[in-house]
């Protein structure tokens, strides 16, 4: 049988299985999505966000790239969280990293892969940042664990600098942003960062909202 044709078999048997359990599953996700959580991962094939957190379709809104990055030029992840925190009105933002994640290594790597390098140069900026504490790291899986630790922060830190988060922190008191990290080894989720909102990085990055004065402020 052609690789393929195993999902359209799967499919099916899947869709009999919600309408077993729940014969309105299909009629009430038609209706619409009210997910509670935005997930920011990596396109990773084991680290799926669903699956390993045990929900169902409709609880997380996804998006996924390669070793999750948060790039304030990327239209596609800026679009995705605006509408998360804007119209969805997500309460939590996820960053998940996971160990053994192939961009950051490739990233410490010397390796020319074309295209890909602009997109893993962010995490050449992240190992910058913290050269300090990663060059005093003799084990090489250890500096890995760590810069992969250190990617999820930063990320993370990168939502809490985009003015509608901020907006949304002064408007609704959400979203909370987190950073995780999966352990393929094991199975785990581990927390590496929790930011409540209002919470930022650093004073250079705080936008200031003028027709909001006054109004709901959360800090
Ligand atoms: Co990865």
């Amino acid at each position: 049988m052609e690789n393929y044709r195993r999902l359209l078999l799967n499919n099916k048997a899947w869709v009999e299985d919600k309408l077993n359990v729940r014969p309105d599953f299909f009629t009430r996700h038609s209706l619409s999505q009210k997910p509670q959580f935005l997930w920011i991962g990596c396109s990773d094939s084991r680290v799926p966000a669903e699956e390993i957190t045990g929900v169902e379709p409709g609880d997380i809104f996804v998006h996924r790239n390669i070793a999750n990055l948060v790039i304030h030029t990327d239209f596609n992840m800026l679009s995705v969280v605006q509408y998360a925190v804007e119209v969805l009105g997500v309460s939590d933002i996820i960053v998940c990293g996971h160990y053994g994640c192939g961009g950051v290594k490739t990233a410490l790597s010397r390796q020319h892969l074309g295209l890909i390098n602009k997109w893993l140069r962010h995490i050449k900026d992240v190992y910058r940042l913290h050269a300090e504490e990663l060059d005093a790291i003799a084990d090489e899986q250890q500096r890995n664990e760590r810069l992969i630790e250190l990617n999820v922060t930063e990320q993370v830190n990168h939502l809490a600098e985009l003015s509608f988060v901020q907006r949304a922190w002064k408007t609704k008191g959400r979203p909370m942003l987190h950073g995780w990290i999966y352990d393929i080894h094991t199975g785990y989720l581990k927390q590496v960062k929790k930011v409540d909102p209002g919470q930022l990085p650093h004073d250079i990055y705080v936008y200031e909202f003028p027709d909001l004065d006054g109004e709901n402020e959360v800090s």
